[in-house]
């Protein structure tokens, strides 16, 4: 089993039992991943404890770096009181434009742990994992 912390367009989840036999038979001790996005090569390369991640898309960044500072707690929180506040949006247009507007206005670009949770939520509460937010 590989492991996942959340879906992105293009993961390399499914070719992971070509790409990692290839990758293991390398020795270091710092792993690299240049295209980070949901990192599922970089989750499942265990041979080494460092790692950096790297990715253009900042978004990306910001999501993994409250994924690092976060507790579960927190993020229970978050996602409980917003749930409260605007109903479930999972399958409802309505309830989801009204949680992306508020979003895109509290905590878009806010260099916040609760930005990265947003667009965490974003991504996993669409088809495909493709979102828009931002306006
Ligand atoms: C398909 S995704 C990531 C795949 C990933 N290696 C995995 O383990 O699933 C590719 C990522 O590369 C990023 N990217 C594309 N061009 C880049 C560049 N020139 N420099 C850094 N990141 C780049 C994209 O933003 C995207 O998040």
């Amino acid at each position: 089993m590989s492991l996942k912390l959340f879906r992105y367009p293009g993961s390399k989840t499914t070719f992971l039992p070509t790409i990692l036999p290839i990758i293991n038979e390398v020795d270091g001790d710092l792993f690299v991943e240049p295209f980070l996005g949901s990192g599922a090569v970089l989750l499942n390369y265990q041979k080494c404890e460092n790692k950096i991640g790297n990715d253009l898309n900042s978004y990306i960044i910001r999501i993994w770096k409250s994924i690092i500072e976060v507790d579960w707690e927190y993020f229970k929180n978050f996602y409980d009181e917003n749930i409260k506040r605007f109903g479930d949006w999972s399958n409802n247009k309505e309830i989801f434009y009204k949680f992306r507007n508020y979003g895109n206005q509290k905590w878009h670009k806010s260099d916040t742990l609760d930005e990265g949770l947003f667009y965490l939520i974003m991504t996993n509460s669409c088809i495909n994992n493709m979102c828009r937010f931002g306006g």
